[in-house]
């Protein structure tokens, strides 16, 4: 039974917190659960939710395991920037996540294609992803997985386009060209998927992923096809045809 889930919320915190509490039920009802994570600026707001939870005993991370959809490749894990920097300010060093039971591709590593192979087997060792929460760029990405990448791909070394870049790093003379992230395969393989979405600037790109083709041009489009989706989204990001 296919299960597509619209759910639109008045504004950004709103959607925050109505992700988050997906997020929670999800390790409330299986404690032990493996979720793939995000970055960017749309689940800030999430991960302050869960953290607040967390800190009023409601959560327990103890038994969860993490993989987060990419990294930067090339950049010092510690740089500010990083998405290992990202996850330890707005989520790990706030919970009681295992560091062990963290993971994130090796941005450093020597091999990236043996670094990718790793991340992919560690899934499979974890048993699969149960929920995977994912953010869209405005060309329709998911993870960095930009228009044309191939539904078949797996965790791989991506090359970025400058506009994606330019919209996620600050200090550009300093910005990464290439990423490691896992492929439409790897999310695609995900038993449940969030996918979240705040702002105008996401309007169009929701549109094509939800409403238009199965299209590689808008690589979020193959969602469509995923057996248990569901979407989170603020009026601002809702496509006239979803405005209720
Ligand atoms: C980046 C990340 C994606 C993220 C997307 C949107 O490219 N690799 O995982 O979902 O951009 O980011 P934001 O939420 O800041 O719009």
């Amino acid at each position: 039974m296919i299960k597509l889930k619209i759910i639109i919320k008045e504004d950004y915190g709103e959607m925050s917190s109505g992700a988050a509490n997906i997020i929670a039920r999800q390790i409330m009802r299986e404690p032990e659960s493996v979720l793939g994570l995000p970055t960017g600026r749309t689940p800030v707001g999430t991960y302050a939710q869960l953290v607040n939870y967390y800190d009023n005993d409601l959560l327990d991370f103890a038994e969860i395991t993490t993989f987060n959809l990419d990294e930067y490749y090339n950049l010092p894990r510690d740089h500010e920037e990083s998405f290992h920097s990202y996850m330890k300010k707005r989520l790990f060093s706030k919970v009681n996540l295992k560091d062990e039971n963290t993971n994130i591709p090796d941005g450093e590593a020597v091999n990236p294609e043996r670094e990718c192979q790793r991340y992919e087997e560690s899934i499979e060792e974890a048993g699969g992803i149960n929920l995977i929460v994912l953010g869209v760029g405005i060309n329709g990405h998911i993870g960095f997985n930009e228009p044309g990448a191939d539904w078949g791909s797996k965790t791989r070394l991506v090359d970025l386009a400058e506009s994606t870049t330019r919209q996620n790093f600050e200090r550009m003379e300093e910005a990464p060209d290439e990423a490691l992230t896992m492929g439409i395969r790897t999310i695609m393989h995900s038993e449940k998927v969030l996918l979240l979405a705040s702002g105008d600037e996401k309007k169009r790109a929701l549109e094509e992923v939800l409403r238009g083709p199965v299209d590689q041009n808008w690589p979020g489009s193959i969602l469509q096809l995923h057996p248990n989706l569901t979407v989170i989204m603020d009026k601002e990001a809702t496509p006239e045809e979803l405005e209720d």
